[in-house]
């Protein structure tokens, strides 16, 4: 056989999240009345304000290279943004990347050796472990305690060590995680001399509590690579626009990185994201709104089939245990009711008979999808 493909990719599975949506979108063009609940971006168009500027910027010929970190005045707007919820920082910490997916994967390979040990909470969302993987790096997964909002790092934590992941409101569970947490986590990177990333891309999407950012925690400002973007609070996934905020010597070395590879955010679409994060809020606020009265419908519906769920507090997932192999379930649950959803499976390790449902789609399809549930599981 030739050899072609290297073993650092091959190492990498194929998307699980895909291959449902794939045949989600199969079953649909046979006319098939597919309820779609494994989506992770928003059914809002983006503000109209933010496309504008970006129409503007290109009508005034800013369709040229910017420079690599991003221009000066989204690296303002970051800042700024940061330093309003009370962060010490300046535009020097901030990069902006070509959606926050890139921002993790240029994170990771600029911190990250081969055999480095990185933590990850099982269940995470999907795209850190291959980027890890990629990086050379092991992955160290570490299930949820009971009810989701606490890990127990303190077991799995080593001196090789380099990195722990967090990511409050999270994704698949819908959780964020409590003071207490966020502490002991800190506390246990200040004695591992560990990093920490913070991927905070769900933190405008809360309807309880407050999300907090593990870099408020004293002395983690610089260990902490803030993870954020405009995907979900701006409803903007096909923009491809997002950012890391980190100490300078971190975001230097991302910056190398992304030079000689995307160069930059598309140079119009940055200037998006100023109008996005200087512009009117009313936006955000009215997506939220929509987003807490629909994990409501769900999650009265959930409670009433008796099924156990994450707190759902952000974000806007639930995870719930189905009681049964959920890669089957959500199969079956497809073929026979459509409505697709998302196993447990593709997440991690341990909650393979747990399901993730999205409701970034209309209380209309929630009610029928739930009803579609009730039945399918009685
Ligand atoms: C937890 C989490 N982080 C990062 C991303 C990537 O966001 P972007 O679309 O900005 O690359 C997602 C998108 O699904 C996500 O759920």
């Amino acid at each position: 056989m030739v050899k072609t493909i290297s073993k650092r990719v091959k190492n990498i599975s194929p998307s699980a999240t895909l291959t449902i949506s794939a045949e989600a979108k199969k079953l649909a063009s046979m006319g098939k009345p597919v309820i779609n609940m494994s989506v992770g971006e928003p059914d809002f168009n983006t503000p109209k304000h933010i496309i504008d500027a970006a129409e503007k910027a290109m009508k005034e010929g800013k369709t040229f290279y910017t420079p690599t970190k991003g221009i000066p005045e989204l690296l303002d707007a970051i800042a700024d943004y940061y330093s309003e919820k009370g962060f010490d920082i300046s535009p020097e910490n901030v990069i902006v990347t070509p959606g926050a997916k890139y921002a993790i994967f240029e994170a990771i390979m600029s911190v990250i050796d081969e055999g480095d040990e990185v933590i990850l909470l099982d269940p995470s969302w999907v795209s850190y472990e291959p980027c890890i993987k990629v990086a050379g790096g092991k992955v160290v997964w570490v299930p949820h305690s009971a009810g989701f909002e606490d890990a127990p790092v303190e077991e799995y934590i080593t001196r090789k060590t380099k990195l722990i992941i967090i990511n409050s409101p999270s994704n698949p569970l819908g959780v964020i995680y409590p003071e207490k947490f966020l502490k002991k986590i800190r506390d246990l990177a200040i004695d591992y001399e560990t990093l920490v990333l913070s991927d905070e891309i769900y933190d405008r999407i809360v309807f309880e509590d407050k999300a907090r950012s593990i870099a408020e925690f004293e002395d983690m400002l610089e260990k902490t690579i803030i993870i954020n973007g405009f995907s979900k609070t701006y409803s903007m996934t096909g923009w491809r626009l997002g950012y890391a905020i980190a100490n300078k010597d971190i975001v230097k070395y991302m910056t190398r990185l992304q030079s000689h590879s995307v160069s930059h955010p598309t140079s119009f679409v940055q200037y998006a994201g100023v109008a996005a994060l200087k512009g009117d809020q009313s936006c955000v606020d009215k997506m939220v709104k929509e987003f807490k009265v629909r994990r409501d419908i769900m999650m009265e519906h959930i409670k009433d089939m008796g099924l156990e769920f994450a707190p759902p507090k952000g974000a806007f997932y639930m995870f719930v245990n189905v009681n049964k192999d959920s890669m089957e379930f959500c199969e079956k649950f497809l073929k026979e009711k459509y409505v697709a959803t998302t196993p447990g499976k593709a997440f991690g390790n341990s909650y393979s008979t747990w399901i993730r449902l999205s409701y970034a789609t209309s209380r209309e399809n929630i009610e029928e999808a739930m009803n579609r549930l009730a039945e399918f599981i009685s």
